[in-house]
């Protein structure tokens, strides 16, 4: 969700009021999801390295989650949302881990849309907590080295249970992953749209899918009118 910053900077306003925009748009677009057809849909909230940023603008970005559940929980509740927030917990507030674990525990029934929200995470810090995990498995005697292969590492990231990405869409004309699903994104279709986040619409996303599908997935392999014209 990237492109707060420049948002608010463009109406000569402090960056915290980009965040809160930028929450706002979060709200439509996931008010909008379903319709689009998107039953998983992951966004990056805070990255393991946001923490650089000044203080007043961490605290404003911390304080997002639990104002947004405060808003609307009751209608990811009533409209089907099922709720994860991933990352690691560490540095978060007890107050802002209770609203995560109880947004989660109060959707934990739903199944219209699976909405995951990255925050403090880091692709990296990510894949380093499972092999960490997987490590001392091995180490307490319950896995054995030969037990690791991509599903299995797959299954200790904070990801697990979720498909693979199909789409990775990134607005504010920036073209990087910056961290985000590293593993997950192996075989994602990224696009890249010139837009600022919180100007984001459920038109950009629908037509970020349209590109999408003009994509020829093709995951390592050969289509297969090209393994008959090779004969
Ligand atoms: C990056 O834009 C955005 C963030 C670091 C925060 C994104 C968070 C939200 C949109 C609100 C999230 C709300 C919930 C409920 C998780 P930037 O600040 O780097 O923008 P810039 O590149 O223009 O400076």
């Amino acid at each position: 969700m990237d492109g707060n910053g420049r948002w608010a900077k463009r109406r000569g306003l402090p960056r915290t009021v980009g965040h809160q925009a930028g929450a706002e748009a979060l709200k439509r677009i996931v008010q909008a999801a379903p319709d689009l057809g998107i039953r998983w849909l992951t966004v990056f909230g805070f990255s393991t390295e946001n923490w650089s940023r000044p203080v007043a603008e961490v605290a404003e970005l911390m304080a997002l989650p639990q104002r947004y559940f405060r808003s609307d929980l009751p209608r990811l509740e009533r409209e089907g949302v099922r709720v994860r927030v991933i990352g690691r917990e560490g540095g978060l507030s007890r107050d802002l881990l209770a609203m995560c674990r109880e947004a989660e525990a109060r959707t934990a029934h739903n199944k219209s849309l699976f909405l995951t929200i990255a925050f403090n995470y880091g692709g990296q810090a990510d894949i380093a907590d499972a092999a960490r995990r997987f490590a001392e498995e091995v180490a307490a005697g319950r896995a054995k080295p030969s037990d690791l292969d991509e599903a299995a590492f797959a299954g200790r990231l904070s990801t697990a249970g979720l498909p693979p990405p199909d789409l990775i869409v990134r607005p504010s004309g920036e073209q990087r992953l910056s961290n985000f699903v590293l593993w997950e994104a192996a075989y994602a279709e990224f696009v890249f749209q010139d837009v600022l986040w919180p100007d984001y619409a459920p038109e950009h996303l629908k037509a970020a899918i349209a590109e999408y599908h003009t994509r020829d997935r093709r995951y390592g392999a050969v289509i297969a009118d090209d393994v008959l014209a090779a004969g």
